[in-house]
């Protein structure tokens, strides 16, 4: 990998391991984009991609048409208001409200190392690998602005991670009422949209059309990064595969509104755009002050989604997850959300604890309920007092009693909300997101915190730290139940009311941050009604994320297959539930649901003290099943086989351990058909020229013909039903 700058010709080059990035500076003025694609060797003959000897030509030789040079050259970073009508990723308001804005190339830098971005979730270096980080200063001197482009790159990786930082260097406010952190202006190519999509319960489905002439969106503007919309966007090949095709992905570090763009312009030009949602978003920029807008991790695939898939669990694994449970065992837990919601007392805890003791599981985690009168979710939040009626003794007096059983504790938390029906509501209705004179809406009746008030985020912090440090905790689910309205402060300015949605989320991270710096060992796992907040913001803070309300294994299927496109299965929050199944009333059986649970953190969320002897002899063996195939699931590399969204009638995926001597498939044929011969599943990533045992049964494979041939899965009586082959590499 590389970054060099090759003065001759003005061009940067950008190599990671596979790919190269180019850019350019025109006239010594404008930065514009040459090529992002599959590695080239040098950057000669790259200049002419720029197509300034294509008219209008360049404003230096041809000023009377700078319009249309400004419309038609491939940015590096759009920016508003003198001739660029493509969609921007700047718009910058003076004080005295004039819109407008050009940068110019100042100067660059190139670093040895990534930047932390203060106060956001960041990518980092690894110790021993090189990192290096391509700064490019830009400014816009009517206005006092200046703009850092910037661009990190990884040893170890094929991303690049973009961002950029704005800097006011006048002597009066600037207001930005647009900032994005990426921009890619390329050529039509007969490129297709994928997205994932969904809403509560559906979370990312994969979801793909073809970019016609206009813009394509997705966003969010719900004050998270939501269920319905996930800051993510692909152009992709024609007909791109797993395994054929180009990809050119962005995914955004952030947690809050974002907005992303493909958009398929005149002279057959497309731009991807990503950054913070610019509706509700309007940040003051003082004389001398900054602003640093989240980043964009970049890749290009060459090889279809697959390759996209694994360089990007391999990133976030060794570049934006920090826990120290990255690569630990996860704890196998029981959340007590399914099997209780709001109706239990310590007793029924205990009782679980002892009965999922005895099967093997490893940590009981107490949900929603368990402080105010909270019997239902009309009250209480806020008031994170434990309710000694149903625990007496308190948290620590419970914990002990679950220790005893052999359990660790984790306990929920849903540390930004406030319900109306609560002792701190009627302390602080000020406290919550508002605007003057209106009654903010509910959902779930409840209200949001205002998270941009450092009073407000520290009452919050010592809720959960008091608690934290009272008794031996070892897990924290931390949820947020409701998507954002009424979006005011009462604390800030109405100049300042457009930075509120930004600066509730930096005060969520500051929280987060807080508590893994005071709580080193926790085991953090964001959740947000299941999967709106799965993103790979939170990632930084936490190693898991609760992928979904809906714990139904078929429909699993499909919400995880578009989660692990971007995520490792390691992050992917999974738990077996009871049958019928609480949301869509499906039954299945429990064998299936822990194969597809074992795809991600692996857990329970049942009432363990009511099952049949034949139920316990299941859940003990895919206990073993999870200590026997952890390490592999948390650390390999992920292949998808088939899909059950495209074939309507079997999924399959497998993960292959990095040295390729072991590899485990999970196949789910989701619906029989009469008289059917057996079927064939290609699989992926093996070693051609190793000998596979499968453990189950003891026949021997070669890689080649297992990946070339395919191995033959014979059909089985029943829908839902699933097997898991477990190949071992015989070669020494
Ligand atoms: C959300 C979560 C659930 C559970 C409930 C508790 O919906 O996704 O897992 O914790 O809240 O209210």
């Amino acid at each position: 990998m590389s970054i060099q700058y090759y003065e001759k010709e003005n061009i940067f080059q950008l190599n990671t391991q596979t790919t190269t990035y180019l850019l350019g500076i025109v006239d010594g003025t404008y930065v514009g984009h040459i090529y992002y694609g599959r590695k080239l060797r040098n950057c000669q003959g790259a200049y002419a991609y720029l197509r300034t000897k294509d008219a209008p030509f360049v404003p230096s030789v041809n000023l009377r048409e700078k319009c249309s040079f400004m419309d038609a050259f491939p940015w590096e970073y759009s920016v508003y208001g003198v001739g660029d009508y493509r969609e921007s990723c700047l718009i910058v308001r003076t004080e005295s409200g004039y819109r407008g804005c050009e940068l110019s190339y100042v100067s660059h830098r190139i670093l040895e190392e990534k930047p932390v971005l203060a106060g956001l979730p960041s990518t980092f270096g690894k110790e021993g690998r090189q990192v290096q980080t391509l700064e490019i200063l830009c400014s816009d001197s009517c206005i006092g602005l200046q703009v850092v482009l910037s661009y990190s790159i990884f040893e170890d990786s094929d991303v690049i991670v973009r961002s950029v930082r704005l800097l006011n260097t006048g002597q009066k406010k600037l207001y930005i009422e647009k900032v994005f952190s990426a921009c890619l202006d390329m050529d039509q190519n007969n490129y297709e949209v994928l997205v994932l999509s969904g809403s509560w319960a559906r979370e990312r489905h994969m979801t793909k059309y073809p970019l016609r002439s206009g813009k394509h969106v997705v966003s969010s503007n719900r004050g998270e990064s939501s269920h319905q919309e996930h800051p993510f966007l692909a152009l992709t090949s024609p007909g791109c595969t797993q395994d054929c095709g180009e990809v050119y992905g962005m995914h955004f570090v952030y947690s809050g509104n974002f907005l992303a763009a493909a958009e398929d312009s005149q002279f057959d030009s497309v731009r991807m755009v990503m950054g913070i949602h610019p509706e509700g978003f309007e940040w003051v920029l003082e004389p001398g002050s900054s602003f640093q807008a989240p980043e964009v991790v970049c890749i290009y695939s060459d090889q279809g989604l697959g390759k996209m898939s694994r360089a990007l669990h391999d990133f976030y694994r060794n570049h934006l997850i920090r826990s120290p449970y990255l690569h630990r065992k996860r704890p196998i837990l029981i959340n007590t959300w399914e099997a209780a919601y709001f109706d239990f007392d310590a007793d029924y805890l205990v009782e679980i604890a002892r009965e999922a003791g005895t099967l093997g599981i490893e940590m009981l985690v107490m949900d929603d309920g368990w402080f105010g009168h909270r019997s239902s979710d009309d009250s209480s939040l806020g008031d994170w007092k434990v309710n000694e009626e149903k625990l007496p003794g308190g948290i620590s007096a419970l914990v002990e009693r679950v220790k005893a059983e052999g359990l660790a504790f984790g306990i929920w938390f849903e540390p930004e909300m406030i319900s109306p029906d609560s002792d701190l509501y009627r302390a602080h209705p000020d406290w919550t997101l508002q605007i003057p004179g209106r009654v903010p809406s509910m959902s779930r009746a409840q209200y949001v915190l205002d998270l941009s008030c450092q009073e407000v985020v520290d009452y919050v912090y010592e809720c959960v730290a008091s608690i934290l440090r009272n008794a031996d905790i070892s897990y924290v689910k931390w949820d947020m139940n409701r998507q954002l309205t009424d979006v005011g402060s009462s604390f800030l300015t109405g100049e300042k009311q457009g930075e509120v949605l930004h600066r509730y989320v930096l005060g969520v991270y500051q929280l987060q941050e807080r508590l893994i710096h005071e709580f080193p060992g926790l085991l953090l796992e964001n959740c947000s009604g299941g999967g709106a907040r799965f993103d790979p913001g939170m990632l930084y803070y936490s190693p898991q994320i609760w992928c979904s309300d809906d714990t139904d294994a078929i429909e699993r299927l499909t919400i995880q297959e578009g989660t692990a496109l971007l995520y490792p299965l390691s992050c992917i929050g999974a738990h077996v539930s009871t049958c019928p199944n609480h949301i869509v009333g499906r039954i299945t059986p429990l064998k299936t649901r822990g194969h597809v649970a074992l795809s991600g953190t692996f857990g329970y969320e049942l009432d363990i003290t009511k099952l049949t002897d034949k139920e316990r002899e299941r859940i003990r063996k895919q206990i073993q099943m999870y200590h026997e195939y952890h390490r592999l699931i948390q650390d390999g590399d992920y292949y998808r086989i088939a899909s059950w969204m495209d074939n309507h009638l079997y999924d399959c995926w497998m993960i292959v351990s990095k040295d390729q001597r072991e590899a485990l498939v999970t196949y789910v044929q989701v619906l029989a058909k009469a008289n059917v011969k057996s079927r064939k599943l290609y699989l992926k990533g093996l070693d051609e020229k190793s000998c596979y045992r499968l453990e189950e049964t003891g026949e021997l494979f070669g890689g080649d013909l297992l990946m070339y041939g395919g191995y033959l899965a014979a059909p089985e009586k029943g829908d839902f039903v699933s097997r898991l082959l477990h190949f071992r590499c015989l070669d020494e």
